[in-house]
């Protein structure tokens, strides 16, 4: 009787199809929204330290998420580009998360320890010092903003991460930019890179330069230097935020390194705590693999002819 009655009557029937069709929404969808696994934490990802939130602040303040993405899509051409696609997990801390979706310059989702602190100082003062023809902002006058550490201190409170007093009084006499730098250098790390040593095995390289003295394979390797190396290695190789590739300790060893080592540091870049013929690396040297085996031994071959070998 019962159902006949509801058939008959359209508005209560509209009525209980729309809280039948509620309850099954938030069966299906709400109610998997509130449990932890919608919201995956990635096994070795660290909640930020003040000095990196405040940096991550500048970053929305500056707006950067403008120019820049933060997530690396599974396809494989990114990962060839960027390193390791991003993992749901990664982004735990992220409130709000800056993903973007506009790439007037390069992702960032794996630029933490991808160049020295160095390096990121000097590129965000002038970014035209490296790439002639970036359009990135300078952003060197930040460094003329100290951070307000009570401030910061807030900020962490109000998004419920753990810190203890010492934290907030590092922050003292830190600027933007030192908080810039210090987000740069994390994000991204709780992924681990692919292995340098996997790499090596499928690169199967000759042991010695096929190109060694080659004053055409010179000339093109001092280009390829003064484009790619010379910001961090020095015009003529004396060393600057890298070590100087003319002396006679490499990788902080006395003693030289065979040809195809060179190689593989140019190819693979270096990662800290990895090692190469008995040397730690600190990491900081990115990885020039897109360049090709042949422009790799023309940069060998214009390295030893500035050592004089
Ligand atoms: C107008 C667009 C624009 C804005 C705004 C911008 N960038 Fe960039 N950025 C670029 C371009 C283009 C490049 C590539 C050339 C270069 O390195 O200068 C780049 C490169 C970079 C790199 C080096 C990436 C790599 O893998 O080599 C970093 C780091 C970076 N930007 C960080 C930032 C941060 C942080 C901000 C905000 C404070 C910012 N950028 C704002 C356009 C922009
Ligand atoms: C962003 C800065 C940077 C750029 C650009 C860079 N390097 Fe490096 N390079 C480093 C750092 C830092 C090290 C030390 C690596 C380590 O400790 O892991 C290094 C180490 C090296 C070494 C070993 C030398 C030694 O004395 O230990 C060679 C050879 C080298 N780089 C060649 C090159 C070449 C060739 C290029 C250009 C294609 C280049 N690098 C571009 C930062 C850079």
């Amino acid at each position: 009787m019962a159902n006949s009655a509801l058939y008959k009557n359209p508005i209560l029937f509209a009525v209980v199809t729309t809280v039948v069709v509620l309850i099954g929404t938030v069966v299906t969808m709400f109610y998997p929204m509130m449990t932890p696994e919608m919201h995956p934490k990635l096994e070795g990802l660290k909640q930020y330290t003040p000095l990196q939130l405040a940096g991550k602040d500048v970053y929305q303040q500056e707006g950067c998420v403008g120019c820049h993405t933060q997530t690396v899509r599974p396809l494989k051409t990114e990962v060839l580009r960027y390193g390791e696609y991003s993992k749901a997990g990664e982004f735990f801390y992220d409130h709000p998360f800056l993903w973007g979706s506009k790439r007037t310059g390069p992702d960032l989702a794996r630029i933490g320890g991808k160049y020295p602190d160095a390096w990121q100082y000097k590129h965000f003062e002038d970014p035209q010092s490296f790439f002639a023809e970036s359009n990135m902002p300078k952003y060197g006058w930040l460094k003329n903003n100290k951070l307000d550490p009570a401030d910061v201190e807030a900020h962490m409170k109000a998004l419920g991460f753990t810190y203890q007093p010492e934290d907030i009084a590092l922050l003292n006499g830190k600027s933007e930019l030192d908080a810039l730098v210090a987000y740069m250098q994390v994000i991204g790390t709780s992924v681990k890179k692919a292995d340098a040593g996997d790499k090596k095995k499928d690169l199967s390289v000759e042991p010695v330069n096929p190109f060694k003295g080659d004053p055409k394979a010179i000339a093109s390797g001092k280009e390829l230097y003064s484009q790619n190396c010379s910001a961090c290695h020095g015009v003529k190789g004396e060393g600057g935020i890298g070590p100087s590739l003319i002396d006679d300790e490499f990788l902080y060893v006395k003693g030289d390194l065979k040809d195809d080592d060179y190689f593989e540091l140019i190819n693979n870049g270096t990662q800290a705590g990895n090692v190469e013929e008995g040397r730690t690396m600190k990491g900081g040297m990115p990885p020039y693999a897109s360049l090709g085996r042949d422009k790799i031994w023309h940069l060998v071959s214009y390295i030893r002819s500035l050592q004089g070998k």
